[in-house]
């Protein structure tokens, strides 16, 4: 999901229709899973999450799940819900962060094309317009030009819930 930031606002802008959408009307609250891994990314836009896919952060009050796949998270309580026709925004008020591991990682044209792919993924399986399948054939060219086996494999990955 598509975290913004405006100064010292952090906001989200939820379609209707999504599961994490649901989640937030109902709990008001969210975790940010934080990583680069391309087959992370696209694993976790289209399947459930399993029980071995996550630890559960224990805080006061309440319990979470976290992924052990993110390199950092973040808790965050959910106000000021706004909801329009199509959309709910709401704020996010850090609660609680943790970094696991932190490496330096060189900007990637695969990685990045893995991302749009993936976006262009989520909007074909809502509406099955053909343009983005000729998006995804632009960015899988990328991948397989400039991404590592891990791009490889998320392509891979992202072909089979295409
Ligand atoms: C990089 C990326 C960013 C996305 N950002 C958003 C977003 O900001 N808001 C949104 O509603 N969907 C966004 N999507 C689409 C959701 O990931 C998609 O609807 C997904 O199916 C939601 O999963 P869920 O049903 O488990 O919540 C994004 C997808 C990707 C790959």
């Amino acid at each position: 999901m598509g975290i913004i930031r405006k100064q010292d606002t952090v906001l989200i802008r939820l379609f209707k229709g999504s599961r994490t959408y649901q989640n937030i009307l109902a709990e008001n609250f969210l975790v940010a899973n934080i990583t680069n891994d391309p087959v992370a990314f696209v694993r976790y836009a289209f399947s459930d999450v399993q029980p071995e896919d996550i630890e559960t952060i224990s805080s006061p009050g309440r319990e979470f799940p976290v992924l052990k796949a993110a390199q950092s998270w973040v808790a965050f309580e959910c106000i000021n819900t706004k909801m329009t026709h199509q959309t709910l925004v709401a704020e996010l008020r850090p609660l609680r962060g943790h970094v696991r591991s932190f490496y330096p990682k060189a900007p990637n044209r695969g990685l990045s094309a893995i991302i749009e792919a993936t976006i262009h993924t989520t909007r074909y399986k809502m509406n099955g317009e053909e343009k983005y399948l000729k998006l995804i054939d632009f960015y899988e060219d990328i991948i397989n030009k400039c991404g590592g086996e891990r791009e490889k494999e998320a392509i891979r990955l992202l072909h089979s819930y295409l």
